[in-house]
């Protein structure tokens, strides 16, 4: 009994006792060709399943691949879409520009001369100013760091704007904390973001159509310290304009999107949040209509680890 289990274990078909009568053995071995074809059966299904299962992976792959293809190319004829129709935009200013001029060549008007040809120096810097947004924002890119003064940045970003503020009455005011001397980031890359920040506050006041308002842009900064995240550079622009609305504020960080009708790409924000990505920093906003808005871009002040070592160390005495 003990070697009759042992045999089964092992795989035999049957388990015949002598003596040996031949009906049973023809019984059994015809039991042990059923068992080995139908082994072979499984065998030949389980691998075409195996075959089909390998098919359909590469298939899906295929698909997949495709898909992210298809988006690809989705998105990229959506921002060529985009770019296309602000190009549009410029080339009609350009027209325009070209048009005052021939006629004031022909009808000698120095006057609308001017005009016609400072149309087309502003669209053509429209071009270049697109295409540097463009470049910028098509890049991945990694910060280019160093040690520098974020309040300098801010007074360098607000200085460009007082002429077209003034001219707007709109004040521009800073408020610096003095705590904040350096840190470790790409000035370009935040310069750009403060640019693009007080350009959209002061458009912000110029598009505001409450005439009752002092209108003012603050750009105020300031270190700040917690227990878990460590340093913290806080820079804040704020104006008292337009505003805006849920819809608008949903839209905000997404391709060519402006309300300006024409006179903004709608990449501005876009751009700067990417730059604020790649420094690991966050942008967010605060507004409500008629009111104005704030928006916060957090960083990490991060001094590059020789500087916060010699800086921070304790010094024994
Ligand atoms: N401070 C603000 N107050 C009110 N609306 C704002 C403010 N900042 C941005 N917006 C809204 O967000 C939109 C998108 O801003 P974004 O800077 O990305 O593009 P833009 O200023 O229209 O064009 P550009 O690419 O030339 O900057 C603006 O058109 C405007 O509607
Ligand atoms: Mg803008």
């Amino acid at each position: 009994m003990e070697s009759a289990l042992a045999t089964l274990r092992h795989g035999a078909s049957d388990v015949i006792t002598k003596p040996i009568r031949d009906e049973l053995l023809m019984l059994s071995l015809e039991r042990a060709e059923e068992k080995i074809a139908m082994s072979q059966q499984l065998k030949d299904h389980v691998e075409s399943l195996e075959r089909k299962l390998e098919d359909c992976t590469l298939e899906l792959r295929q698909a997949q691949e495709e898909l992210i293809k298809n988006r690809r190319l989705a998105t990229i004829g959506e921002s060529v879409a985009g770019l296309a129709h602000y190009v549009k935009n410029i080339m009609t200013g350009l027209r325009g520009g070209m048009y005052m001029v021939n006629t004031a060549m022909a009808k000698d008007k120095p006057h609308m001369l001017k005009d016609g040809w400072g149309m087309v120096q502003r669209n053509i810097e429209n071009v270049s100013d697109l295409m540097r947004d463009v470049l910028r924002f098509s890049k991945e890119r990694t910060p280019e760091r160093s040690v520098c003064s974020p309040n300098e940045i801010v007074s360098k970003a607000v200085e460009l704007f007082r002429e077209k503020a003034k001219e707007h009455h709109v004040k521009l005011y800073m408020d610096l904390d003095p705590n904040l001397k350096e840190a470790y980031l790409d000035r370009d890359g935040i310069h750009n973001v403060l640019v693009n920040l007080i350009s959209n506050a002061i458009d912000a006041c110029i598009y505001d159509t409450d005439i009752s308002k002092a209108w003012g842009v603050t750009v105020r900064t300031e270190l700040v310290t917690s227990a878990n995240l460590g340093e913290t550079i806080l820079f804040e622009v704020t104006d008292n304009g337009t505003g805006m609305t849920d819809e608008v504020k949903a839209k905000l960080f997404t391709k060519f999107f402006s309300t300006k009708a024409g006179r903004g790409t709608g990449i501005g924000l876009l751009g700067s949040q990417k730059i604020i990505h790649e420094h690991g920093g966050e942008i967010s906003v605060q507004s409500k209509v008629g009111q104005g808005a704030t928006f916060s871009v957090r960083l990490k002040r991060a001094m590059p680890k020789d500087n916060t070592g010699a800086r921070h160390k304790p010094t024994k005495t």
